[in-house]
């Protein structure tokens, strides 16, 4: 079996049919999905949601790109909704260092208070990271003492980074840009990080994996993943699907 540890089944792409979304990932062997938020009331339905299926969990946090509205009472809201046991993971929360994106130092900040957060509640945490390594590693390595655990999701950055953080507790999410064409880079740096720090995802329903592109992308693609993963570390399918699933189990405790 899979888990597919960041999906993001709220959206309005799967509103008209996420039983079926869901029954398709279960056909897929892929049986456990982990529903993500990136800000209060994504959060809120993703916990809605993990409470209407028993194999669905969720993660709640605020990401970096609305990092100017995150506030004190919404920080407290996001604390009391970690309580609900079907949260699993505080996330996606980091940096995005692109255009157009709030200051660097708000975004630290934002991110800072929720790596701390997720301390209290002992969950781990989600990194959602673009355009700003060197500033997440320094962050992270700065901060050692509020870290819990967590992964770099739909991780794309470099093999020493991806060593800096497995150092300091942290699995690499392998989802559908490792199977791009033009992801050579990423698939050279996934060739050199140990299995066992590992997970999988899609992050759907974005980053759809070759050779479904166009499409729109979900759970039950997971196996896709997996193959092209498998390949690139010469094991069978069997040896990733077992070993990113104990790695799953064991950072998100389901
Ligand atoms: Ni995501």
């Amino acid at each position: 079996m899979f888990v597919d540890t960041h999906a993001h089944l709220t959206d309005k792409a799967f509103k008209e049919n996420l039983n079926q979304i869901i029954e398709k990932a279960n056909d897929s062997m892929v049986k456990e999905i982990i529903t993500s938020g990136f800000d209060l009331s994504s959060s809120v339905e993703a916990v809605e949601l993990a409470g209407q299926y028993d194999n669905i969990y969720a993660s709640i946090g605020f990401y970096p790109e609305y990092a100017d509205d995150f506030s004190k009472e919404i920080e407290d809201k996001i604390e009391k909704l970690g309580g609900n046991q079907k949260v699993v993971a505080i996330g996606e929360i980091g940096l995005q260092y692109t255009d157009g994106m709030p200051s660097h130092e708000r975004q630290k900040e934002v991110f800072l208070r929720q790596i701390k957060l997720a301390k209290r509640l002992n969950k781990p945490i989600i990194i959602h990271c673009r355009d700003a390594y060197g500033d997440m590693i320094t962050l992270l390595k700065d901060n050692k003492e509020y870290l819990t655990s967590g992964t770099l999701h739909c991780y794309s950055g470099s093999y020493e980074i991806a060593v800096e953080a497995i150092k300091l507790g942290f699995y690499i999410s392998v989802g559908g840009v490792s199977t791009f064409k033009n992801a050579q880079n990423v698939r050279e740096m996934l060739k050199k990080v140990p299995l066992d720090r590992m997970i999988l995802e899609t992050d759907c329903p974005y980053l759809t994996p070759h050779p479904y592109r166009g499409q729109l992308n979900m759970p039950s693609f997971i196996p896709t993943i997996a193959q092209s993963l498998a390949q690139l570390k010469g094991v069978d399918i069997q040896t990733v699907a077992d070993t990113t699933t104990i790695n799953a189990r064991r950072l998100f405790k389901i």
